[in-house]
């Protein structure tokens, strides 16, 4: 209680600009830089002293919300570490509490596993963007790429194949999307916000921003060397087309194609769409299979701590190389400890603040924390859990996957089906007392992808 007036009263001062003099200048040591009003510190701090300071003690690694409750981490653990002098980046650090000042388990070298696109390079064209994360970006990023889009109210990402299948959620807005299948069906769809598209490979389509302000979307490539620079367009191929065989091609004189454009169109600005029954061609073939899906409108599994919705191909059959799940984690909830045996996991975070610790085997462990818009990879069979880390913002995440299927392991499971016995020796060989709490608290577990933990 005494600690929190204290925290508080350094917080208030320092909105106020008067600085308290303590022996350290803690005042500096948590500095707040202008434009970032400091928040009130609401977490628990264990030990006498704010959390990235030299007295502070945390044995057990407790997450600290430094955006949330602006703070600036420095690195101090357990009575080590000490202050950085040279040049900082005060933003970036204050996104990785956990970069800046690991928790004590933490070990080894594992490669990076966290990119933002918001580092991503932005290519801009008329009424959109496109920005990806690709094995360039994230060089662990290998089973799968992912690229963000927008397309405005009207605007075009045109007529389009590529080697790789692709699946899509939809952030924000609406959009049309069209695609062929190889018996000469057809397809049209309006989407809007947490529904899915999968094309397979080489399939060809479009798509076009509907409404007001169009649309946003993410989409995931199966193979993460994918770049959207080098997909198959249809303007790019009729420019490198000898005009002589386009005549051939579709019957007309070849000055007939003589203002066609002379390079890709890629994203541009299109006539406004009328209703799909308007605009389909009077000879329209449906196709059989459904190329969309309703992520959001599926019921969720409730579990103690949230809401999880899986699609893969049992319940959207054409999606046949990728599986994904899409979870809200309610206050104080954990994504729990688990892991994934059949693909790594390509985690896109749509809101929020998380951290995430993953376990490489042979005594390696790295924790990453993540914003919204940030990508996370965690290679197969990695034991890992995903903590929120924000004290005022709900988490939502994809964990979308190169498979067929989603597939998991809980720890809390798995334990609660292994002889008690085994669980004992092997956890608490010397303390029966601790043995008798955790088989109790084990005794018949179910699988709870996102546990309560208050
Ligand atoms: C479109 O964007 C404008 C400006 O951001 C906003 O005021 C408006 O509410 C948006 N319309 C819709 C339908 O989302
Ligand atoms: C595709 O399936 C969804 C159910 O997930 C359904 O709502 C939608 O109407 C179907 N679309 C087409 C074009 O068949
Ligand atoms: C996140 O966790 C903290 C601490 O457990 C809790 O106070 C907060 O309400 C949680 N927020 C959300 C939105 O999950």
């Amino acid at each position: 209680m005494q600690l929190t007036r204290f925290l508080l009263s350094l917080a208030v001062s320092h909105i106020a600009g008067a600085v308290p003099a303590p022996d350290l200048d803690l005042q500096n040591l948590l500095k707040v830089p202008a434009g970032h009003p400091a928040g009130l510190f609401q977490q628990t701090v264990i030990g006498p002293e704010p959390p990235f300071s030299p007295g502070h003690r945390d044995p057990y690694d407790h997450k600290v919300d430094s955006v949330g409750d602006g703070i600036q981490p420095l690195p101090f653990r357990n009575g080590d570490g000490t202050t950085v002098m040279g040049p900082r980046n005060p933003d970036r650090e204050r996104q990785n509490p956990d970069i800046v000042r690991p928790p004590s388990t933490d070990h080894g070298s594992m490669p990076n596993m966290r990119w933002s696109f918001a580092d991503s390079h932005i290519r801009i064209e008329e009424g959109g963007w496109t920005r990806q994360t690709t094995i360039r970006e994230l060089p662990t990023s290998r089973q799968l790429a992912g690229v963000n889009m927008r397309l405005d109210s009207g605007v075009i990402r045109e007529l389009h194949w590529h080697t790789e299948a692709e699946w899509a959620y939809v952030l924000a807005g609406k959009v049309r999307v069209t695609a062929l299948d190889t018996e000469g069906g057809s397809f049209m769809d309006d989407l809007e916000e947490g529904d899915l598209w999968y094309f397979p490979a080489g399939h060809p389509h479009s798509l076009q921003g509907l409404g007001e302000n169009g649309t946003e979307f993410l989409l995931i490539f199966d193979d993460g060397h994918f770049s959207e620079e080098s997909t198959f367009v249809l303007t790019d191929w009729l420019a490198h087309t000898p005009k002589a065989v386009l005549a051939e091609n579709f019957g007309m004189s070849p000055q007939k194609f003589d203002n066609i454009p002379s390079s890709e169109r890629y994203i541009f600005q299109g006539s406004k769409p009328g209703s799909i029954e308007h605009e389909k061609p009077r000879t329209f073939k449906k196709s059989k299979i459904n190329f969309t899906h309703h992520m959001l409108a599926q019921e969720p599994v409730q579990t103690s701590g949230g809401l999880v919705r899986i699609t893969d191909s049992t319940n959207f059959p054409i999606s046949k190389t990728v599986a994904a799940a899409h979870l809200e984690i309610a206050p104080g909830a954990l994504r729990e400890m688990h892991w994934h045996p059949n693909a790594d996991e390509w985690t896109y975070y749509k809101k929020g603040r998380a951290r995430v610790t993953i376990f490489a085997a042979e005594g390696n462990a790295r924790t990453f924390d993540f914003v919204a818009g940030d990508v996370g990879i965690i290679p197969r069979n990695m034991g890992h859990f995903v903590e929120n880390l924000s004290d005022d913002e709900p988490l939502e995440i994809l964990e979308i996957f190169r498979a067929d299927r989603f597939q998991d392991f809980s720890l809390f499971q798995w334990l609660g089906s292994t002889p008690r016995r085994m669980i004992a020796d092997n956890i608490f060989p010397d303390d029966p007392k601790a043995a008798e709490e955790f088989l109790k608290k084990i005794e018949g577990a179910e699988k709870d992808p996102i546990k309560d933990t208050i």
